[in-house]
C-alpha cells in the first residue's frame, strides 16, 4: 500500500490531550523511563501529553514536561512508522508548543541523541523556527568485548606506565571505603565549590557500582574519584570522573577511567558500559577521539535546541 498523502493524514488526524483514561495507549509511544509520568497525568502534575489518533488507531504522542510560567522541555516525540513524512510529526509540535505556551512557557527545549531520525526532527524543528541544534556532548557506548577485541594494548600499557609514573604520595582507593571524614568534607566542597557540585560523587548513590568506583588522594586528602553505577544488569555507566584542578595534568583523571575499565573487563565479562563527556570539556573530548576511540562501540552527539515563545 502507497503512503497516504501528507495532507490527508494530517488533517484526518485527531490530536487529543492525553489523560488518566487514554494514557496507557500511547505508553509504548515513549521511551521506558518516561511511561510513569503518562501512568500520573492528573491535571496537577506539570506534565503535557498529546496523543495523535488516525481512524481511532494511535498514531503518535508527543511528551513534555514544564515548569509553570517559564520553561517546557519536549521529553519526546514519536510517530508509527507507517505515518512518518507526512506531516504529523509537525503538527504534534505545533500543538504541544501552544499547550506549553497556555501553561506560561516563555522558552521550550529539546535535548536529543543523534539517530537516523535527526534529519526528520531537524526538519520539524526548522519548519516551526527552533534555534539551530547544538551540540552538549558526547555520549560513548563500550563493551568489555570489544575492549578485549581490540588488539592494541595501549590501555594496559597505558595504564602500567601512569601507575609506574604515579607520584608516591597519590594512591587509589575504592570509593566505597571512603571514611565518614572524608566524605563530611566532600559533601560541605559540594556546598560551596561549583565545580566539585558539578561533579557530585554522592548523586544516585543507591545504584553505585562498587566494583570500578574509586578515589584518589594525595597525602591523605581525597582529590579525585570516577563513580560508576549500574544502570542495567549488564551496564556499567561510568557517571562523573573529577581531579582536583590542582592535582590535575589530565593524566590523573585517565588514570581513574582505564582503573576502572580494566576492573570492569577483568572481574565483568560480556558487560558494557556508557558515558557522557560534556563538549564544553575539550581535553576529554579530545582524549576520547584520539585514545578511547579504538574500544568504544559507538559515540553519539547529544544535541539540545530551545525556542522563545512569544
Ligand atoms: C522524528 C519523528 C517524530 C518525525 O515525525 P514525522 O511525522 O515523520 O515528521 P513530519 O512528517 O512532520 O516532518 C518531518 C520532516 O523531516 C523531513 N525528513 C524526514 N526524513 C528525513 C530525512 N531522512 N532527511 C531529511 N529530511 C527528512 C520530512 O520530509 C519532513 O519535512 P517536510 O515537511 O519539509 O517534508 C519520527 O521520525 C519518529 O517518530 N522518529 C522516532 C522517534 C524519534 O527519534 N523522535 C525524536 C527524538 S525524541
Amino acid at each position: 500500500m502507497g503512503k497516504i498523502p501528507c495532507v490527508d493524514t494530517v488533517q484526518s488526524c485527531q490530536l487529543t490531550l492525553i489523560g488518566t483514561t487514554n494514557a496507557s495507549v500511547y505508553e509504548e509511544f515513549t521511551y521506558p523511563h518516561f511511561r510513569f509520568l503518562l501512568q500520573n497525568l492528573t491535571p496537577d502534575v506539570p506534565v503535557v501529553g498529546i496523543g495523535v489518533e488516525l481512524a481511532g488507531n494511535p498514531i503518535g504522542l508527543a511528551l513534555a514536561r514544564y515548569s509553570p510560567q517559564v520553561y517546557g522541555q519536549i521529553l519526546s516525540l514519536f510517530v508509527v512508522p507507517s505515518h512518518r513524512s507526512q506531516g504529523v510529526g509537525t503538527a504534534l509540535m505545533a500543538r504541544m508548543e501552544t499547550e506549553l505556551q497556555h501553561r506560561g512557557c516563555t522558552e521550550i527545549e529539546i535535548n536529543y541523541l543523534t539517530s537516523s531520525n535527526s534529519p526528520a526532527l531537524e526538519g520539524i524543528l526548522s519548519h516551526q523556527k527552533w534555534s539551530t541544534p547544538k551540540a552538549t556532548a558526547l555520549i560513548c557506548y563500550a563493551s568489555t568485548d570489544r575492549v578485549e577485541k581490540t588488539k592494541q594494548p595501549h590501555l594496559t600499557q597505558y595504564l602500567d606506565c601512569l601507575l609506574a609514573n604515579l607520584p608516591a604520595d597519590y594512591s587509589l582507593f575504592p570509593w566505597n571505603t571512603l571514611t565518614n571524614k572524608e566524605r563530611e568534607e566532600i559533601a560541605q566542597q559540594v556546598e560551596t565549590d561549583t565545580l566539585v557540585r558539578r561533579f557530585n560523587p554522592f548523586s544516585e548513590e543507591k545504584k553505585l557500582e562498587p566494583l570500578n568506583s574509586l578515589g584518589l588522594r594525595y597525602q591523605n586528602q581525597v582529590v579525585g574519584w570516577i563513580i560508576t553505577h549500574r544502570t542495567a544488569p549488564d551496564t556499567i555507566r561510568y557517571t562523573q570522573m573529577f581531579v582536583n584542578p590542582k592535582s590535575q595534568p589530565l593524566s590523573r583523571s585517565t588514570l581513574l577511567l582505564a582503573r576502572a575499565i580494566q576492573l570492569q573487563v577483568e572481574n565483568l565479562p560480556h558487560t558494557k558500559g556508557t558515558f557522557r563527556v560534556d563538549i564544553d570539556n575539550t581535553p576529554m573530548v579530545k582524549f576520547v577521539h584520539r585514545r578511547l576511540k579504538p574500544y568504544l562501540d559507538e559515540i553519539r552527539y547529544a544535541w539540545s535546541a530551545t525556542k522563545v515563545l512569544s
